[in-house]
């Protein structure tokens, strides 16, 4: 079974343009997970637009799924994470002031940086997933980097789909055989929707897990949470 996380930065988006607590989201936690979530995903940003560092500590004991943390590796976010615990760390490359992730790690670059934050986080039983490009040599940077998981970036993806899916998913296909063969789990995230996300797990062996926030938000404006969630669930 391919798991749901869903993403609720959108949530902390909304409550934080009246600088009040509605809409909550413990409460958006506690239902996404009631209506079948397998998981929650949040990104905390340093300048905290969306959701806070509050609401980092906040959410954690509503958790009955599992908790993924989403960010840029920073000192403060390491020192977070690691005081809270999540099952899943997702470390993302990306500087303060992007608008939303934008590119995959380096895994040959960065490759002894991440290792050492990795082998932290692995020390305190938190489970390590790296945003990479679907790209083969960043799959094996990734595995020398110990990391337990890559979570494929699809930007690109939901972008060629509509001009060319069957070209559009060749590059993950290549990406995830390399890790299935490695040893490393996959997830994937970003721009996935209800119309590329069946195409997209029918086409990925051994996928793990999706994180999808932004569309899957958008859709239960119209169509409800609880049932915006069933729907995702279906394509999976
Ligand atoms: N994965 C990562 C690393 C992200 O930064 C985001 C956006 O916060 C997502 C997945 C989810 O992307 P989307 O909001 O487009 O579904």
């Amino acid at each position: 079974m391919i798991k749901l996380s869903v993403n609720i930065n959108k949530i902390a988006t909304i409550r934080n343009a009246r600088g009040g607590s509605s809409p909550s989201v413990l409460e958006a936690a506690i239902n996404c997970q009631k209506f079948g979530a397998d998981g929650i995903t949040i990104h905390p940003r340093p300048d905290e637009r969306h959701i806070t560092n509050k609401d980092v500590y906040a959410i954690k004991p509503i958790i009955t799924t599992e908790y993924n943390i989403e960010g840029y590796p920073s000192v403060d976010f390491i020192k977070m994470v690691i005081a809270v615990k999540p099952g899943q760390v997702t470390l993302v490359p990306d500087g303060p002031n992007v608008l939303t992730s934008c590119a995959g790690w380096n895994t040959i670059r960065f490759q002894d940086y991440l290792k050492e934050i990795i082998s932290a986080f692995k020390e305190h039983g938190i489970r390590t997933s790296i945003f990479v490009d679907p790209k083969v040599e960043m799959i094996e940077g990734a595995k020398l980097c110990g990391t337990d998981r890559v979570e494929l970036y699809t930007e690109e993806y939901a972008t060629q789909y509509r001009l060319d899916k069957t070209k559009a998913i060749l590059p993950y296909v290549e990406a995830a055989d390399k890790a299935t063969e490695l040893g490393i789990g996959i997830n994937a995230g970003h721009d996935l929707n209800l119309e590329n996300l069946e195409y997209f797990a029918k086409h990925i062996s051994n996928l793990d897990e999706v994180s999808i926030g932004h569309a899957l938000i958008s859709d239960a404006i119209y169509l409800g949470l609880e049932n915006t969630i069933q729907m995702y669930k279906r394509l999976l």
